[in-house]
């Protein structure tokens, strides 16, 4: 038996999932594990202690503030006696109060109070799942340690699509089983539509040097990529974001790297081949300065330094033309102030690409550096456009799109 003699402290939260929770304890027990469960006020209205406490052959914690439960077990003693902390379905609420450190009933508190490894297993409607304040308290959960299983993509209680249903126990089981086993590597995601598949996304502007303290940028601000790579990594991909020098976060659950020029961009490239998928998200420069200077060049040159510029690796092309591990998708972006779908065209000729995603960056726009974006796919079989969107959208529909078209074997 996999799990015999650890002792699993299981925080029911309130969502329709909480039902898998009672399978949960069946299969933990099943494996030699025992189990402490803990029932939070909303996961009553699911489940009831009655039957949480039969199928865990122990009392059920509810209350904060009971004598009975502080006189049998104390809230400080129950929240380290465990080898570890499992929270399924993890609510929205409850992933946000353990991210802001709230203590204000028995869950939280427990939360707050373990020394001990959590794991969680989300379990939400779709759309807050997706909402960058869920992000957010994922990213702080990730970063103070806490494990995640799920959530996993498909059909909701309410009706909607997408990723934010509860994975199923045994999948819970695998994970408590590596958390366990000391694994700090469970991913937050391996379900959903592009589970298995690794990906590729650059992001963000580069930085090319004129001397060690100027350099030339764009107005690239990295959301766009970087939605992608947080959108790709909850449809279950591995992905790898190789960002240029932006001031957001690295988005939860993803490989990132940092880099500054465009050749530093280009090995990074290189070095996270081979992909399934490849999106040059990236407004990377097409010229570095040349003759950069090795020191701080001074204003007393007469008439001004005179810069000259040597053309830099394209690498998207590069990507599009390998040989031996060219990813089955290539997909560009096409950043243009004019023409935007028959120079988008020109460049899915000429860089070999699957497909290119155009947007028009005008000033007026507000694309480069703004939160929404209104882009055309443009692929050998046509162009389809898709309304201003929040780039979050943009990112969440290009995912499923590319999932598709993996799905059926590769070119747009
Ligand atoms: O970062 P945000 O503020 O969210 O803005 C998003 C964006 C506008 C930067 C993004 O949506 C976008 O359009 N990215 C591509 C920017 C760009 O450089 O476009 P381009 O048309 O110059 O290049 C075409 C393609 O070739 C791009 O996929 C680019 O990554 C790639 N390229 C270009 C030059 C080069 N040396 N190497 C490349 O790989």
């Amino acid at each position: 038996m996999t799990l015999t003699g650890k002792r699993i402290l299981l925080i029911i939260g309130g969502g329709i999932a909480a039902y898998k929770a009672l399978d949960l304890i069946r299969r933990l027990r099943e494996r030699g594990a025992s189990v402490r469960p803990v029932l939070t006020a909303a996961g009553k209205q699911f489940v009831t202690p009655l039957s949480v406490a039969s199928l865990a052959g122990m009392p059920v914690h509810e209350d904060l503030f009971s004598l009975t439960e502080e006189e049998e077990m104390g809230h400080i003693e129950l929240s380290r006696a465990a080898d570890l902390v499992v929270v399924a379905p993890a609510t929205a609420d409850l992933m946000a109060k353990a991210a802001h450190g709230l203590a204000n009933d028995l869950a939280s508190t427990l939360l707050l109070a373990t020394d001990k490894k959590v794991l969680m297993a989300p379990a939400m409607n779709v759309r807050m799942w997706l909402h960058p304040a869920t992000a957010r308290n994922v990213a702080q959960l990730q970063a103070d340690g806490v494990l995640f299983a799920g959530p996993a993509d498909g059909e909701m209680a309410c009706g909607e699509f997408g990723p934010g249903r509860m994975v199923e126990p045994l999948d819970i089981v695998a994970a408590i089983e590596k958390a366990v086993a000391g694994s700090t590597t469970i991913p937050l995601t391996g379900y959903g539509p592009l589970a298995g598949r690794k990906i590729v996304i650059t992001s963000g502007p580069t930085h090319e040097p004129i001397d060690p303290v100027r350099y030339i940028a764009n107005r690239s601000s990295g959301k766009q990529g970087h939605a992608i790579a947080q959108a790709a990594a909850r449809a279950g991909a591995q992905v790898v974001l190789i960002s240029g020098p932006v001031s957001i976060a690295d988005p939860a659950g993803v490989q990132t790297r940092h880099v500054e020029t465009a050749r530093d961009m280009l090995a990074a490239v290189e070095a996270s081949l081979p992909a399934d998928i490849f999106i040059g998200t990236a407004a990377v420069a097409d010229w570095r300065v040349e003759n950069a200077g090795s020191q701080k060049m001074k204003k007393s040159l007469s008439g001004g330094p005179v810069l000259q510029f040597a053309e830099n690796p394209d690498i998207l092309a590069h990507v599009a033309g390998q040989a031996v591990q060219r990813p089955k998708l290539v997909v560009g972006f096409a950043a243009e102030t004019q023409n935007v779908i028959a120079y988008a065209q020109d460049k899915l000729a000429r860089k070999k690409c699957d497909l290119i995603i155009a947007n028009d960056v005008s000033p007026e726009t507000g694309v480069m550096g703004g939160s929404k974006n209104e882009v055309h796919l443009v692929s050998k079989s046509g162009v389809e456009s898709w309304p201003l969107l929040d780039k979050e959208e943009v990112a969440r529909r290009l995912v499923a799109t590319l999932a598709d078209l993996l799905k059926k074997g590769g070119a747009a």
